[in-house]
This record gives C-alpha cells, sequence and structure tokens, in this order.
C-alpha cells in the first residue's frame, strides 16, 4: 500500500514532463494511465519511456546492481502503463496530474472537461507559472487541486515544487506530500505567486544570461562556462534549450505581469521563440541539437547584438 493511499495514477500530455511522470509513476508501482491527444503522440511517448527504462536496465548491468533496474523491474514497470486517448477513460484513476503545454486556456479546459466526465478527486496541474488558483477554479472543486511542478527530466531529478491554491484543503496537501514520498521525490512547498519559488529564481537567471548574449558582453559557450563558476552542471543556456524557449518566455511573461518591468523578457529570447528555435523540441536553440546532444552554437544567436 503506498503512503498517499493512491492505487492509479492518471497522465495528461505524454510530452517531455508527461513521459517521465507517466514512467516514475509506474516504477513506483502505481497502475498508471497516460491520455494524449493521438495515437501518434501516445507511441512516440511510450518509445521515450522504453528507451529511458532500457538505459536503467543498462546501467544495472554495468554498476553490478548498484544503480539503475533490473529487466524484471522494466517489465514490471510497463505492465502497468496503459494509454488511451479518450479523457473519460481517467475517470476511475484516484489522482490526476496533467501534463499539457503551458497554455492557460488549454489546461483550464481540460480542468473542466475533466470535471465533466464525473472525475470528482485530486487533480494537480506541473504547471511552470501559471496561477494555481485560477486552474482550481476551472476544475469547479479548488479544494481538490494544487500544483505539482516536476523537474526535467523526472527520472533524474528529486525536486518537485508542490504549490497550493488558495482554498486548496489541508487533506489534498497531505496527500501530495505522500505522494511525492511514493514517488521517492522531495516535495519543495512554495506558494501561489508568479513563478512559484524555483522559476521566480531561475528565469531572471536565464533572461539575464541571455541579455549578457545580445549584449556582446560573452559568448554563449562562455556565459554557461561561468556556470561551472556556481557549481552548476550545466549552463543557463543549454538548460533552458531543454526546458523550451517558448516556456521560458510564458513565464517571463507571467513574471513581468505580476511583479513589473525588471522582469521583462529580452528581446533575444523574444526573437528565438517568434522564429520558432525553441531549444531541443525543434532542434535547434542557443544550441544546434541532434536529438538531445549539442552539435554547435545556432549562428543566428552568435551575430545577434543588442548595444
Ligand atoms: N519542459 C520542461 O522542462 C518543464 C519543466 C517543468 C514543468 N513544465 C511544464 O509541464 C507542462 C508540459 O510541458 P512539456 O514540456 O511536457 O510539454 P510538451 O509540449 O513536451 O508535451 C505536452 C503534451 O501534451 C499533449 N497535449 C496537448 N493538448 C492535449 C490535450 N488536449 N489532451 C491531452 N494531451 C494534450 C501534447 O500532445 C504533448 O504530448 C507545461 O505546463 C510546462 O510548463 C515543463
Amino acid at each position: 500500500m503506498s503512503e498517499s493511499g493512491i492505487t492509479k495514477i492518471g497522465v495528461i500530455g505524454i510530452g517531455t514532463m508527461g513521459n517521465g511522470i507517466a514512467q516514475v509513476a509506474a516504477q513506483s508501482g502505481f497502475d498508471t494511465l497516460v491520455m494524449d491527444v493521438n495515437d501518434d503522440m501516445l507511441k512516440r511517448g511510450m518509445g521515450i519511456i522504453e528507451k529511458s527504462l532500457e538505459r536503467l536496465v543498462n546501467a544495472y548491468e554495468k554498476s553490478g546492481g548498484e544503480k539503475g533496474i533490473t529487466a524484471e523491474d522494466k517489465d514490471a514497470a510497463l505492465g502497468r502503463l496503459k494509454t488511451t486517448t479518450i479523457l473519460a477513460d481517467l475517470r476511475d484513476c484516484d489522482f490526476i496530474i496533467e501534463a499539457v503545454p503551458e497554455i492557460p486556456k488549454l489546461k483550464e479546459d481540460i480542468n473542466k472537461k475533466i470535471a465533466e466526465t464525473g472525475y470528482d478527486k485530486l487533480l494537480v496541474s506541473n504547471t511552470s507559472g501559471i496561477s494555481i488558483t485560477r486552474l482550481a477554479a476551472a476544475y469547479g472543486k479548488p479544494e481538490l487541486f494544487m500544483g505539482m511542478h516536476f523537474m526535467n527530466p523526472v527520472p533524474m531529478q528529486a525536486g518537485v515544487e508542490i504549490i497550493r491554491g488558495l482554498k486548496t484543503s489541508d487533506a489534498t496537501y497531505d496527500t501530495v506530500v505522500k505522494l511525492c514520498h511514493d514517488l521517492g521525490k522531495i516535495e519543495i512547498p512554495a506558494e501561489d505567486k508568479a513563478g512559484f519559488a524555483i522559476n521566480r529564481m531561475w528565469v531572471p537567471f536565464v533572461n539575464e544570461a541571455i541579455r549578457v548574449v545580445e549584449e556582446g558582453i560573452a559568448t554563449v559557450v562562455d556565459v554557461d562556462k561561468c556556470t561551472l563558476c556556481l557549481g552548476h552542471r550545466m549552463g543557463p543556456l543549454m538548460t533552458a534549450d531543454y526546458v523550451g524557449l517558448d516556456t521560458m518566455l510564458f513565464i517571463a511573461n507571467v513574471l513581468e505581469e505580476e511583479f513589473g518591468s525588471a522582469y521583462k523578457a529580452s528581446p533575444l529570447l523574444k526573437r528565438m521563440v517568434e522564429s520558432g528555435q525553441l531549444g531541443t523540441k525543434t532542434g535547434i536553440g542557443f544550441y544546434k541539437w541532434d536529438g538531445f546532444k549539442a552539435a554547435g552554437i545556432n549562428p543566428d544567436v552568435e551575430r545577434y547584438r543588442i548595444k
């Protein structure tokens, strides 16, 4: 029995975050049902999960059992994972985690539709920056709603920011904390203010790193090298490419709206999103990408200067 008392988890969206969340839920022993818009997305997402589990099996074999998981664990996790394109199929889950793109109206519509299916249990959003109180209102049962902000890549990152909306109940909060433990994660409680805790710090940091590039103070590679001095494992520009520059811009705009012009997105970040250069997901951002491997610097960025 899990600490949270939950047995079946629904995940909406099998993209960057959803596939990681689904993998971790299944690996942690939960029956897991993942929903996405079509079979192609589900097939792609399941392929990523299988490869990720396979890497863990290889790690187990290479480390003599010190790291990773056994081939039996992998098969058991895959056996617990089911997929669907029908939202109403999630009705009999005990807990639903929404991980669709960072578009307020899309998330609000999904919350309304989940409520219309008759689902009346806990619902959390993996939103990076949309007000939890606003999304809770769309669900119509705000006491059963929270933010659960997983970090990328979910199977590797232990921290999960957990955010109460204005009306989230104590019982919901307690269950979410327990679920973090069931998933082998560490909860980081934060309040429902723009950017919560992590992105309030992280997005201005990335934004300033981009300004350093666009003002010609340092190159992309040198900006990312600076973080070696800070003890970070990866530079801000490379990490932003993994997160998605559209997501970074969205959060920068949310921060500016709530806290003022000091949080304004840098012109280069806006230009990159306008030109569809969003990072790993489009094959080019600050770096050129060969899958998830950096393969050089984006020449458009090296050229772009604002005095
Ligand atoms: N990418 C990151 O590093 C990161 C980190 C933390 C939080 N987040 C947040 O997680 C959420 C998801 O981001 P992502 O990067 O995984 O996005 P993504 O674009 O990689 O994946 C989103 C998935 O949702 C699916 N989807 C779209 N509309 C849907 C619908 N109506 N019903 C069901 N599925 C639908 C898409 O087909 C896709 O598979 C966002 O709120 C984002 O801000 C992202």
